[in-house]
This record gives C-alpha cells, structure tokens and sequence, in this order.
C-alpha cells in the first residue's frame, strides 16, 4: 500500500533561496512534510509542523548527519531526498588551483553522497523512496573553458545519480538526474537582461522535481533535461 502525500517526508538542500525554495514549497503545497537543510534559517511562510529545518553546511560534514538525523526525529521517515544545493564557478579547468576544486566537488558532489549514505537506511524503509540530484546541462556538455570546471564537478553530480540508481534498483529506491540549462535565480545573474525573461523559471523545474518525487518504484527516470531553448540534442 502506498502512502499517501502528506505522509511523505521530503529532505531538500539549499532551499532558503532559489530553486530548493521553489522545490520546498511546491512540495508543501502539494502536502509533502519538508526538512530544509540550509546555511541560513529558510523563510517559505507559514507551514506549522510540516516545515522543519535543519543547519547544513556542505563544507562541515559534521552538519549532514545531524540535518538527517533531526529530520528523521521529527518526521520519523524519509521518502525523498533532493540535492539542490550548489555553487558555480567560472574558473578553467586549467586555471583552478586544487583548493578551488576541492570546495566545488565538496558542495556539489562529496556532501550530496554522504548525506545519501546516511539517509540510505530510512529510504530503504520508505514504499517509495526517491533521491534527486539537481546537476545541470553543464554536466552533459562542455561549452567554453571558463564553465569547465563547474562542468566536471557537474559531471560528476550526474554520475552520483546514476550511481545512486543502480545502487537503489535492489533496495527498492529511484534516483534520478535532474539537468536544466538556465534557471532564473542568483545563479544565472550573469545572464544577459535580454535572456533572462526568456529562461526556465524555479517553479517549472520544482513540478518537474515534485512529479519525479511522486512517481511509483515502477517508473524509473534516470535524468530529465531541461532546457529554455533548443539546441541539437537537448
Ligand atoms: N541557476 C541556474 O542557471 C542553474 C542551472 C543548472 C543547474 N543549477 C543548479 O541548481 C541548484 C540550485 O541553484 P540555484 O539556481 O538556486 O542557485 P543559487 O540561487 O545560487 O542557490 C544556491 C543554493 O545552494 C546553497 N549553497 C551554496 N553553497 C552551500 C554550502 N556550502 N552549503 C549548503 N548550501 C549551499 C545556497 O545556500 P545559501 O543561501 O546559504 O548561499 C543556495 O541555497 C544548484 O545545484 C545549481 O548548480 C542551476
């Protein structure tokens, strides 16, 4: 038998601002209880006991296991666990000194992983667990120098999906690759004035990350591309 929604529990990363807010929230109004785990203290309105957060902080390892443990102590289950939290850099892969991509793979690869390690045992109680990993089109292709070495860390982020994936399919747990191109938030500043009316909204890719988190064991999605405009394969 499965659950019904505002049994679920869901865990997002990042979501006091930009996409894991949109997430957050798309997934409280469809009835999902949310633990954020954030570096600040998440303002998403009035939620009551649905809403819990946690301190996170990708760079103390020390935070992951508590955010995880806190939310389980309040919720007592885990159905979905959605890795959003990330940063960017325009930095090469040639120029980038190894402390540059050691705190890029850090926050959006090395953490992610852990914190699935130490919710792995309560998705493996959930009927329906799901693991989201919010990777990009970077990760797919390499477009200039300056975007490679978010790219690789961004490759990577794809690859812990698919890892997760495989590891999940014996456990009964779906993860699945989520990799937009531009997203309107503080991230995609850089984009010029003319682009950024016409790029892909938080909200289009929190119901896309809500769908995926709502889906049965029987439907298995390995990634989902998201663009704002088309190009030859995506
Ligand atoms: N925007 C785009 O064009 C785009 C495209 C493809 C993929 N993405 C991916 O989408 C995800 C969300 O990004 P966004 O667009 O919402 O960007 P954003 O507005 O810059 O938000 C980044 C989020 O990551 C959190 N974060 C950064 N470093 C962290 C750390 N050390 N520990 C914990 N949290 C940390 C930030 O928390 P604070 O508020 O504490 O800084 C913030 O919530 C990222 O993984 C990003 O790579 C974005």
């Amino acid at each position: 038998m499965t659950l019904p929604t505002h049994s679920r529990v869901a865990l997002v990363s990042g979501a006091a601002r930009g996409l894991g807010k949109a997430i957050a929230v798309e997934l409280l109004q469809a009835g999902w209880r949310v633990s954020v785990g954030s570096r600040s203290q998440p303002n998403l309105g009035e939620w009551g006991d649905a809403l819990h957060w946690s301190p996170y902080d990708a760079r103390d390892p020390s935070s992951e296991a508590a955010w995880v443990n806190s939310a389980v102590e309040r919720f007592g289950r885990i159905d979905g666990l959605v890795h959003n939290a990330g940063i960017l850099s325009s930095t090469s892969v040639m120029a980038a000194t190894e402390a540059e991509v050691d705190e890029i793979f850090n926050v959006n690869v090395k953490s992610p992983r852990r914190i699935t390690q130490y919710a792995w045992p309560y998705l493996k109680q959930s009927d329906q667990a799901r693991v989201v990993v919010v990777a990009s089109l970077a990760g797919k292709r390499v477009r200039t120098a300056e975007a490679s070495l978010y790219a690789l860390s961004k490759a990577a982020a794809l690859s812990l999906a698919h890892g997760i994936r495989h590891c999940g399919d014996t456990e009964g747990i779906r993860a699945t690759a989520i990799c937009p191109g531009f997203i309107a938030t503080d991230m995609a500043q850089q984009v010029p004035a003319d682009i950024q009316a016409k790029i892909t909204r938080p909200e289009d890719v929190a119901t896309v990350v809500r769908t995926v988190l709502s889906l049965p064991f029987t439907a298995s999605i390995a990634e989902i591309p998201i663009n704002w405009q088309v190009e030859s394969e995506y």
